[in-house]
């Protein structure tokens, strides 16, 4: 069913989202579950191999009401915080189908990890110290960075000269360090990036992992990490799911052939299972046309901004804006979205074609199920918007209240 218009009127799941929007007012938070079901199993579809298993990346949309829904599905989950770990318990994910890969991971931090029994991702000869001098022996995967990467922007490619997991001139002291220690590395992870449109290094990834596996005795899987892109814009490119998972299964199969040993295969998507399901509804609050002599700009503010969807200021990302009710023949207008946070920066969309609008209709920012809700803020002290689902059977429900005054001053000791 998805998102699309319904006789002129933009629906979500089947349902008008002018009606959703009337109910709970802007802006808001809609997600559709049916989408993020046949993301979920269009992944899954596209693997042969039998020990393949789907991490889904709460960061990208921690809301406790959408983890739920991947572990109903029969996903693990990839953590980064161990708040992250325990909000997934409360999900009821069990322990042994959790991962924690942190970074700047403090000694607080691995126990409480530790005590929830879900597995941490060590990605620093420091951690690795740490966690042989908090725990003695134990079982970890190790997180590698393996010199490359990818994604949309700088600031989201992790592989390379970044912060993220042990150097490859690091692996034989690591693995000699846990050896002595008693601690079994369990798995080989590696997370490249986000916004990998080339399934290639996704297969060179696993390759490599397998390699250094093969000197592991204990070992029971490999993660080759999440990153898929998507495409925001039309013409823009997307990860080849189809051909990621043949080429990834025929290597675990290959592997499998010839060693005996059937490991694990993990993956850990996030943007790839949500972002499409889900969308910022806003309302028109201002139109402002400033000229000067030579050119015409207008400026269309809407009830929402970096507070609540940081993309576009933070990597100047794109998001389509539609309007949620399309009028008839209306003339397009070239203008730059702006959201109402007191920044020069606070701009949704730039030189963007839209329909012409006005005061008070309702425009909505697609794609905005991944790092839209889970990267917001209070600042200038706005309250976050609520968030709704539609599930399956059309139910519309609210799966987190809109913030009030007394959610914002919580914790001021007034
Ligand atoms: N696994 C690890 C270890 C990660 O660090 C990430 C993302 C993922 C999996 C999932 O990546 P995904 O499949 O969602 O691309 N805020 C940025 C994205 C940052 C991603 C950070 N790590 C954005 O809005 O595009």
């Amino acid at each position: 069913m998805g998102i699309l218009y319904v006789d002129g009127t933009l629906t979500i799941g089947g349902v008008p989202v002018n009606e959703i929007a009337e109910t709970f007012g802007t802006p808001l938070y809609i997600y559709d579950e049916s989408s993020m079901r046949e993301s979920f199993l269009n992944l899954r579809g596209a693997f042969t191999y039998n020990r393949f298993e789907v991490l889904y990346a709460a960061k990208a949309n921690s809301n406790i009401h959408i983890l739920k829904v991947f572990k109903d599905l029969g996903a693990g989950l990839d953590a980064v915080s161990p708040y992250e770990v325990l909000v997934g318990r409360m999900a009821s994910f069990p322990p042994e189908s959790i991962l924690f890969t942190g970074n700047s991971v403090s000694d607080d931090d691995m126990r409480i990890v530790a005590n929830t029994g879900a597995l941490i991702n060590v990605e620093s000869m420091s951690q690795l110290r740490r966690y042989a001098a908090l725990f003695g022996n134990g079982k970890i995967s190790l997180r590698l960075n393996l010199g490359y990467g990818g994604g949309y922007h700088s600031y989201l490619v992790t592989g390379g000269k970044t912060k993220f997991g042990l150097s490859l001139w690091e692996v034989n002291e690591a693995l000699k360090f846990a050896r002595d220690r008693g601690i079994e590395v369990i798995g080989l992870h590696t997370h490249m990036g986000s916004g990998i449109t080339d399934w290639k290094l996704y297969q060179n990834a696993l390759l490599e992992l397998l390699k250094i596996a093969e000197r592991i005795e204990e070992i029971e899987f490999v993660d080759v990490g999440g990153g898929f892109a998507i495409s925001y814009r039309g013409s823009d490119p997307s990860l080849d799911i189809l051909s990621l998972g043949k080429s990834l299964s025929g290597v675990m199969e290959k592997y499998r052939d010839s060693t005996g040993k059937e490991l694990k295969l993990l993956v850990e998507p996030g943007r790839y299972l949500v972002a499409s399901s889900g969308i910022l509804i806003a309302r028109v609050t201002d139109i402002k046309k400033v000229e000067s002599s030579d050119e015409s700009t207008y400026f269309v503010g809407v009830d929402t901004g970096m507070g609540h969807l940081i993309r576009p200021a933070l990597y100047g990302a794109y998001h389509e804006i539609v309007p949620v009710k399309l009028a008839k023949d209306a003339a397009e207008i070239e203008a730059h979205i702006v959201g109402n946070y007191c920044e020069s920066g606070d701009v949704l969309a730039h030189g963007r074609k839209i329909q012409v609008v006005k005061e008070g209709d309702l425009i909505a920012l697609l794609d905005a199920g991944a790092y839209g809700y889970s990267m917001s803020s209070n600042y200038n002290l706005r309250p976050r918007p609520a968030e709704v689902i539609v599930r399956d059977n059309g139910k519309v429900e609210l799966i987190r209240k809109r913030e009030t005054l007394e959610d914002l001053v919580r914790g001021m000791f007034i």
